[in-house]
């Protein structure tokens, strides 16, 4: 990507994996990006105040002002068309975008899944692992498609169930990588290493590792 990539976070809540990517831009971790936008569908979420406090600025779309769920994405479009948006960050958004969504930006969104995606798909991921009694989960960032968390997968880190576990503690230890994985894929975006082909991501980066963010040595 050339010149700067323009980033909008989509949020529903607390926010801490868009303060993980404001910090990796200000320290220059991710160079070259700015979020220039933190999206909420909701007024309460955390995450707005983390943003304002940063000087981003933020706007509040919520469904609840609209009859459907195409116009609320249509609102949801023009808002970020309008701000020239790059690259889509969803972090806690707590909406499913319809195909409709997806393809007017299309390889453009990315996705955080605190499981290790094909398993543990959709709602409370981390009580899903516990429950299961797995005895790894972890976490994913992947393409968003019009396939809910289906998408191309970018970067996982594998993270121990312990069989004392409760969902509390493991999403508190999945917390911990999200935080690390989530500005490494933005970043290998910004610097264009992503290549998707069919459902695979290769990554263009002699130095990457693909299977090296196994905990705990992260
Ligand atoms: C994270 O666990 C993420 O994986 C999931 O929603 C949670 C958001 O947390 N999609 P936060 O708002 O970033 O703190």
């Amino acid at each position: 990507m050339s010149g700067l990539c323009r980033i909008a976070v989509l949020i529903s809540g607390r926010g801490t994996n868009l303060e993980s990517i404001i910090r990796s831009i200000e320290t220059d971790y991710i160079k070259k990006a700015q979020i220039v936008v933190v999206v909420s569908d909701n007024r309460d979420a955390q995450g707005l105040l983390r943003a304002e406090k940063q000087g981003i600025e933020t706007i509040v779309i919520e469904t609840k002002d609209f009859s459907t769920k195409q116009s609320y994405e249509e609102k949801l479009i023009e808002t970020l068309q309008k701000l020239n948006i790059d690259l889509i960050v969803l972090a806690g958004f707590m909406r499913v975008l319809s195909s409709y969504f997806v393809k007017h930006f299309k390889w453009r969104i990315m996705n955080i899944h605190p499981a290790l995606l094909p398993a543990f798909a959709g709602l409370q991921a981390q009580r899903q692992a516990v429950d299961s009694g797995v005895r790894f989960s972890g976490c994913t960032v992947h393409f968003v498609t019009e396939k809910v968390d289906k998408g191309p997968i970018i970067i996982q880190a594998v993270v121990p169930v312990y069989v004392e576990e409760t969902e509390d503690t493991l999403s508190q230890r999945i917390l911990q990588y999200e935080h690390k994985i989530y500005p490494k894929a933005i970043k290998m975006y910004v610097e264009g290493k992503l290549e998707i082909t069919g459902n695979k991501v290769k990554i263009k980066d002699e130095r990457f590792d693909q299977n090296v963010l196994i905990s705990p040595s992260l």
